[in-house]
């Protein structure tokens, strides 16, 4: 539907809408229109319960700047109302975005240290070999590959499992459960949708975590799962769900979003190829060009905020027990922030991008995400002779976390 003779209240259900996380052009009419005719708009879509959505830079980071307000519990992410019922039922995680102050400064101080950038440091080189790896896999593919499946899955994954310690022969087991749990809306990977299958993928990362916990309180070593383990909060160790929910945000929260950022920035450069050539000539534009493909990603497509106490943003008032989705992927592109907001640029600078959010929640994982994908791009970018499409891409039906799924391509490698 052209954008001219979409209704607002049409606009704001693609929201709720997996399918239209699958077309950007869709979605990102709907949003454009919604910035500049509602830009905080109610939201009755059916299934779900509504919820206001804010599209807009400004807004999104006003709620963000006060989380006293606008907390993340009891509901962190939008659910159609009968998942939501089957989650609570469950007993739902207690990860960092399911806690808000004075739990979650506490719980996030507890690795905050670990993914400081003078920690991180140390795996730079660790960084280098896995992308290499990544692009010698791609050069033994013999000139095709689907560049999201062979390469952008697997290198943040091994990220993942050797920073929380875990052994290669788990890494198809971990790729399975978090894609269960993330991507539940893809009939690609979802386990499925009645209680009981969200029940037995929440009890199979129970079990392998759990094991894990074991495992590194009696041999503690130096990797984040022994800091994790071994955490004391006021002298007291904490509680094993705590645990396990740590381990769980940490594994699902850092490979599907980075791995999305990765390939939907190939593409970009694909379909840019101005932009692939200034990159070539000048690597020094790495940075810059990672920050620009997780702003074009954004893969985190929104998260969500209950308002505790009445609150105006904007002019729009809100009550208690209001609900706000932030979409993070129109906010990235705001008109009123970004020059060109839809032109790809590898050398944007400044990018007030808020694909990693902000404040308090803001994302614990992001220097360690920007290090992974500058990685594989300046182990890539040198060695890419020529590079074009080799079939359709496909983005991955979701609401929450989302991107490309499939990147066909066909390509020469040095
Ligand atoms: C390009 C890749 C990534 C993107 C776009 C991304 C995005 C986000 C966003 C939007 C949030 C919520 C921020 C908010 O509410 O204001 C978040 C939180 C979080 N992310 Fe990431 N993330 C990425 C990679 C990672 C990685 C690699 C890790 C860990 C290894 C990670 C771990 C986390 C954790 C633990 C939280 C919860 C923080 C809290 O609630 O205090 N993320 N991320």
């Amino acid at each position: 539907m052209a954008t001219e003779q979409l209704t607002v209240e049409q606009a704001g259900r693609v929201f709720a809408d997996a399918g239209a996380y699958t077309d950007e052009r869709r979605f990102h009419d709907a949003c454009r229109l919604l910035r500049r005719k509602a830009p905080i708009s109610l939201v009755e879509a059916e299934g779900f319960p509504p919820f206001y959505a804010l599209t807009r830079h400004a807004d999104v980071m006003e709620v963000e700047r006060n989380p006293e307000v606008f907390r993340n519990l009891p509901q962190p992410v939008l659910m159609e109302t009968e998942r939501e019922r089957i989650v609570r039922q469950a007993g739902d995680l207690a990860t960092l975005v399911h806690m808000d102050d004075p739990d979650h400064r506490r719980y996030r101080g507890l690795t905050a240290d670990w993914f400081q950038p003078s920690s991180l440091a140390r795996l730079e080189a660790r960084l280098a070999e896995l992308a290499r790896r990544a692009v010698d896999r791609m050069a033994a593919l013999g000139g095709e590959c689907d560049f999201a499946v062979d390469i952008a899955t697997p290198m943040p994954l091994e990220v993942i499992m050797s920073i929380l310690g875990l052994p290669e022969a788990d890494y198809p087991k971990m790729l399975q459960l978090t894609r269960e749990l993330f991507q539940g809306d893809d009939p690609e990977f979802a386990r499925g949708t009645t209680f009981e299958e969200f029940m037995t993928v929440m009890y199979d990362f129970f079990q392998y975590f759990g094991a894990l916990v074991d495992e590194r309180r009696a041999r503690p070593t130096d990797d984040l799962a022994s800091v994790i383990a071994n955490a004391v909060l006021d002298g007291e160790p904490i509680w094993p769900f705590q645990q396990i929910s740590y381990y769980v945000i940490i594994a699902t929260a850092g490979h599907d979003t980075t791995s999305f950022s990765m390939t939907g920035g190939l593409q970009a450069l694909i379909e840019n190829p101005d932009q692939l050539d200034r990159l070539r000539k000048d690597p020094g534009l790495i940075p810059t060009a990672a920050d620009e493909m997780i702003r074009w990603v954004s893969p985190v497509r929104h998260f969500l905020r209950n308002a505790v106490a009445p609150a105006e943003i904007s002019g729009q008032r809100f009550d208690v027990g209001d609900r706000l989705l932030l979409s993070y992927w129109s906010a990235n592109r705001d008109e009123d922030v970004f020059d060109d907001p839809f032109r790809f640029d590898v050398g944007r600078k400044p990018n007030r991008h808020l694909a990693f959010g902000f404040g308090a929640h803001y994302c614990l994982g992001a220097v360690l995400a920007k290090m992974e994908i500058r990685a594989l791009f300046a182990e890539l970018i040198p060695r890419l002779r020529s590079i074009e499409p080799a079939g359709p891409p496909a983005l991955s039906r979701s609401i929450f976390v989302g991107g490309h799924k499939h990147l066909p391509i066909r390509y020469e490698l040095g």
